[in-house]
């Protein structure tokens, strides 16, 4: 990958011969090995996502695909503007301990980004395959909620945006509309979408959504309230779940 930050490379002559030296805030990426690619798992509208190696450790390439209606220089830029929002918040959510895969390098240029490749399957497919196992949706729950603790709401939160590891555990993916909010129509629309997909699209997975806001809970419960993030106070698990009560009632009557 050509990276940014290229143009801080330097070649000092050594008596080891030439060597590359790299500011510290460039990644290391001139080295080719770094990421060798593999099979590809995912080509959509929005993105091609290819497995592989990172310094040999299971892991993504996720590339934004151009929008070839748009002009190319506001297709660059809004790329970059969502995925500098992608990434920063990415890396904020990881810091935290919110149940997301780590961010391993970048590239603006190219409209990549190298991650952690989780181990798993969509919930769409266990759901349909496997129906729900014991605490498969409890944990989706505190997933969900492991974001939302952080100021972050996901934006897509579809069952193809969430992977389900062997052991069971909840890893959410694709975070390109997510958002720091601190309202609590945001949390509650992003509960919405997930309760009107499990409704639709897996409705023999009895008391879904039920298990899904109980684990939502729960991390509260367990932790005690939200804390305080970088812009305001993040709305208690509590009253989001009221706040859904309310979205529900509303796209019941008034459709939206
Ligand atoms: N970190 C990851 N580990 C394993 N698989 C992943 C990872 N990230 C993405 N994938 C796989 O690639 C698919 C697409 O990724 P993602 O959801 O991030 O892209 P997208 O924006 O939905 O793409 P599009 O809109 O073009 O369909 C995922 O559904 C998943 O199967
Ligand atoms: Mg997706």
């Amino acid at each position: 990958m050509a990276h940014m930050g290229n143009d801080k490379v330097k070649v000092t002559p050594t008596p080891m011969g030439w060597r590359l030296l790299f500011e510290p805030w460039s990644s290391a990426i001139q080295d080719m090995e770094a990421w060798i690619a593999g099979e590809r798992l995912h080509l959509g509208a929005e993105a091609e996502v290819i497995a592989g190696t990172w310094h040999g450790r299971p892991a993504i390439q996720k590339t934004r695909r151009p929008r070839t209606w748009r002009h190319p220089d506001l297709d660059r830029t809004l790329t970059r503007r969502r995925m500098t929002n992608e990434v920063k918040l990415m890396i904020w959510l990881h810091a935290k301990g919110a149940s997301i895969p780590p961010i391993w390098d970048v590239d603006f240029e190219e409209g990549c980004i190298i991650m952690a490749r989780v181990e798993g399957r969509q919930l769409i497919d266990v759901l349909q395959e496997d129906g729900s196992s014991d605490g498969l949706l409890h944990g989706v729950g505190i997933a969900i909620r492991s974001l939302h603790r952080n100021g972050v709401t996901h934006g897509d939160l579809s069952t193809n945006n969430i992977l389900i590891t062997p052991s069971g555990e909840s890893r959410l993916i694709d975070l390109g509309l997510a958002n720091m909010e601190y309202e609590l129509e945001g949390y509650g629309i992003d509960l919405h979408v997930l309760h009107e997909i499990l409704g639709a699209s897996h409705p023999d997975v009895k008391d879904a959504m039920k298990m899904v806001l109980d684990g939502y809970l729960s991390l509260d419960e367990k932790l005690g309230p939200a804390p305080k993030a970088p812009g305001g106070e993040v709305p208690s698990a509590k009253d989001i779940l009221k706040r859904l009560e309310e979205i529900k009632t509303r796209v019941r009557y008034h459709g939206g």
